[in-house]
């Protein structure tokens, strides 16, 4: 078969492997794709925001199957215009990803099916946000409504930083209309999980739990990222936590929606903090996380073909979906400065192929470019992501960190302490 997977990131390349490894599979396009990506499928210059430069790519080079990831195309509707050229795709079509596109309808779907979530309220007016915020005080969370490019949010402090929140996406419009209305939400507390499943709209399958690591720098302080690192499974997604989460949190979401007239077809990402009254959900994406997927998708030891094809039918429940009893863990390589300004064009050196020659992790690869000469060099905040897997978590750490060693290039910045929280939970558990 062959395969048109768009974007361009590490998730997308961790995609592209895991398909990769289908015996079905022939040929993978990519669009964009990026440096690294290219070792492993052909990529063209289509953006993945351009939904007719890619349906009419994927009619040109006879596509049999697509597999949208990133948010903005499945919130363009690229799934449903693929569709009806005749293409058939995994992602949710343009109303279920709603559930990712609108804080609003998303917080709304929560309330009316009484799934657990922060106690919020939705303003389309200044005055009437900045007086709530008042009268609530801090610490209270400001959310735009609409995609912010993961800036949307603002865990605010004090009320101050909240009045700036709100003013910045109501009054100055930092992130457009997306930020005409904002939702202005219970500042939540507790270990944070990120859960990925399968869902058809029926069955839903979830995968193995992970931890991302939002913050830039170590210890969990700094500035908010897309992700410095993950790790896999989350010691915190106990057996008693997942039936809890499936219970009232997955089942009645797949529920809801169908009930809302909008299946969800795809991956449903469940954002969740556990807090002291139990699960709750901090936020949904309708898409594969970043760099979740570069933990998650490594264990994963049925055929990602079979299951997308499968819940793209409707027939999820009869695919058995199994994972490898082992530990992962992934190191983002950024570029110094990120997430504000940085450089780019620095020569990255390390890799050959793209991939560290002893082979003892997998490179996933973001912000990279292959020049004309050859060479490769950095090209975007996230550079690359270093993944390892173990028996242990401990040991996936510490093959992640002697992987990630190995590769450099000019003001390379990552965190130190990926995992420290995950393995500070198992040792007090023991
Ligand atoms: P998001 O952009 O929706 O992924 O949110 C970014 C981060 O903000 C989350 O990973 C949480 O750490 C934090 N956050 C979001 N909502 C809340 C909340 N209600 N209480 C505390 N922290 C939150
Ligand atoms: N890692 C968080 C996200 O993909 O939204």
């Amino acid at each position: 078969m062959k395969l048109l997977v768009i974007g361009s990131g590490g998730r997308e390349h961790a995609v592209v492997r895991a398909l990769k490894k289908s015996p079905r599979v022939n040929e993978i396009h990519v669009l964009p794709g990026n440096g690294g990506i290219a070792e492993d499928a052909v990529c063209a210059p289509v953006s993945a925001t351009d939904v007719e430069g890619v349906v009419a790519y994927a009619r040109a080079h006879g596509i049999d199957y697509a597999v949208v990831t990133p948010d903005d195309p499945l919130c363009l509707g690229m799934v449903g215009a693929l569709g009806e050229a005749g293409i058939p795709a995994f992602g949710p079509d343009r109303r279920a990803a709603e559930i990712e596109g609108s804080k609003v309808f998303a917080k709304g779907l929560m309330r009316k099916y009484g799934i657990p979530t922060a106690a919020y309220e939705v303003f389309d007016e200044v005055d009437a946000a900045l007086e709530y915020v008042r009268r609530r005080g801090a610490p209270i969370v400001v959310k735009a409504d609409g995609l912010a490019l993961g800036k949307g949010v603002v865990a605010a402090a004090t009320v101050a930083e909240a009045e700036r929140a709100v003013k910045s996406a109501m009054v100055d419009r930092a992130f457009g209309d997306n930020g005409a209305r904002v939702v202005i939400e219970e500042y939540l507390e507790g270990p944070e999980i990120s859960v990925l499943s399968f869902t058809d709209g029926n069955t839903i399958v979830p995968m193995v739990s992970s931890m991302d690591h939002k913050r830039a720098l170590d210890g969990d302080q700094g500035p908010n990222t897309g992700g410095m690192g993950t790790v896999a499974p989350n010691p915190y997604y106990t057996p008693e936590v997942a039936a809890e989460c499936m219970e009232r949190i997955f089942l009645p979401t797949v529920r809801a929606m169908n009930a809302e007239g909008r299946p969800f077809r795809g991956c449903l990402y469940f954002g969740l903090m556990l807090t002291k009254d139990g699960p709750k959900v901090i936020e949904y994406n309708c898409r594969f996380g970043d760099p979740e997927t570069q933990v998650v998708l490594p264990l994963l030891r049925t055929d990602l073909l079979d299951i997308m094809e499968a819940v793209t039918a409707g027939r999820l429940s009869e695919v058995e979906v199994r994972w490898a009893d082992e530990c992962a863990c992934c190191v983002i390589l950024a570029s110094g400065g990120y997430p504000g300004a940085y450089e780019k064009g620095l020569p990255i050196m390390g890799l050959e192929g793209g991939q560290l020659p002893g082979g003892e992790a997998e490179v996933f690869h973001a912000g990279t470019k292959r020049l004309p000469d050859g060479s490769l060099v950095t090209n975007g905040g996230r550079v690359l992501g270093v993944t390892a897997l173990a028996e242990s978590l401990p040991e996936a750490i510490e093959r992640a960190y002697a992987a990630a060693g190995g590769i450099r290039f000019e003001k390379l910045h990552m965190r130190r302490d990926i995992g420290a929280r995950a393995l500070a939970a198992l040792g007090e558990r023991r």
